[in-house]
């Protein structure tokens, strides 16, 4: 059993222990919090027997008796608190998206170097889906390969907050977010793991008063084709995501979410080809961290393939932000 850290308490730490349970691979066994009882309230509202898990308010003390940390705080905090687990021997499965900046990635990857047992994931659940992997496979046999619109929109629950005046998490870039850090970073996570990195990109963003985007289109550019990315936190779509072929065409109810796919097939044809998701969107991603863990030389492949799509993803959101002149304060902080 991987024993296992948390950090954050909120709805998505709860999901992704409820994973962790079912695939039998993890034992949750600290509970990490700011606050003593809020650690404590969390732990009580487990499904599950928490009798021998600990709350602690160190990460000193988290990361003392764990062999994994799952990390699900502001995304500006990944960094680190990915670097003092890495330090600590710990493995870091850590929230979309990873880290702020292409800066603080390289100086994770200079400390994984020096501490080579270490594994680090970034939590993308999507693309552990296999609803994701059809498309993948899919795509790959595609006559010819015309780009995509891929679409991730929903209304914030934290924008009412916002519209009364308060500054969420989740739409400031103190704490590294926005649209594009929070939900743009799905679709371009879709579209890189299909097409590989771009050869450049464009981001046109609405910014809200406190110069975070709401919501934008990006653009990234390939030999050949574009795929056009429209993503938002201050409204909803019922927009399809698609994937073009030359007569071919994958439709996707959400890219995110992946309920459902469609191949329209090159005489016009409309087949349903998805399976139905499972309850919980993070299992596959549980299971597939757990197995690195638990066989890092056998699955040493897979695992960089997923660092290095992370790295790229990065990039990419970072050289978006630069397009469209976003700064984060987590750029300039040395
Ligand atoms: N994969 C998915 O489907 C999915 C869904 C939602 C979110 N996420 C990701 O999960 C991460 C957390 O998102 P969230 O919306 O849950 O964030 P959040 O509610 O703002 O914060 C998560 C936790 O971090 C701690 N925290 C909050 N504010 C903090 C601060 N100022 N300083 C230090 N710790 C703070 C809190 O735990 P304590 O008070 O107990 O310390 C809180 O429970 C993000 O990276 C987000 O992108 C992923």
């Amino acid at each position: 059993m991987i024993k296992l850290g948390i950090i954050g308490t909120s709805w998505i730490t709860a999901m992704f222990l409820d994973a962790a349970v079912q695939t039998k691979a993890y034992e949750l066994t600290t509970v990490y919090s700011r606050s003593q009882e809020k650690g404590q309230k969390f732990l009580s509202s487990l499904a599950f027997n928490t009798e021998n898990v600990d709350v602690v308010t160190t990460l000193s003390d988290l990361y003392q008796n764990v062999d994994a940390v799952y990390i699900a705080s502001p995304n500006a905090l990944h960094f680190e608190q990915a670097k003092v687990a890495i330090q600590s021997g710990v493995h870091a499965i850590v929230e979309k998206p990873l880290f702020s900046n292409p800066a603080e990635f390289k100086q994770i990857e200079n400390l994984l170097a020096t501490h080579p047992d270490v594994l680090l994931f970034e939590a993308a659940r999507h693309v552990h889906q296999p609803n994701f992997k059809l498309i993948q496979s899919i795509v790959k046999k595609m006559p010819k390969l015309q780009g995509a619109t891929l679409v991730y929109q929903k209304y914030s629950s934290r924008y009412d907050a916002y519209l009364a005046g308060e500054e969420p998490n989740v739409l400031t870039k103190k704490y590294s977010a926005g649209a594009l850090y929070d939900l743009g970073v799905y679709p371009i996570y879709a579209a890189l793991a299909i097409y590989g990195a771009p050869n450049a990109v464009q981001y046109l963003p609405t910014l809200l008063r406190n110069g975070v985007d709401g919501n934008g289109v990006a653009n990234l550019f390939y030999s050949g084709f574009n795929v056009t990315v429209i993503f938002g936190k201050t409204s909803n779509s019922y927009l399809s995501s698609e994937f073009y072929g030359l007569k071919d065409t994958i439709s996707v109810s959400n890219i995110a979410e992946l309920e459902s796919v469609i191949y329209h097939d090159s005489a016009g044809q409309v087949n349903s080809v998805g399976a139905k998701p499972e309850n919980n969107p993070m299992v596959r991603e549980a299971q597939d961290f757990a197995n690195i863990i638990n066989d890092p030389i056998e699955n040493h492949a897979e695992y960089n393939q997923w660092l290095q799509l992370a790295k790229q993803v990065n990039q990419t959101l970072f050289d978006l932000r630069q397009s469209a002149e976003i700064e984060f304060p987590a750029d300039i902080k040395e």
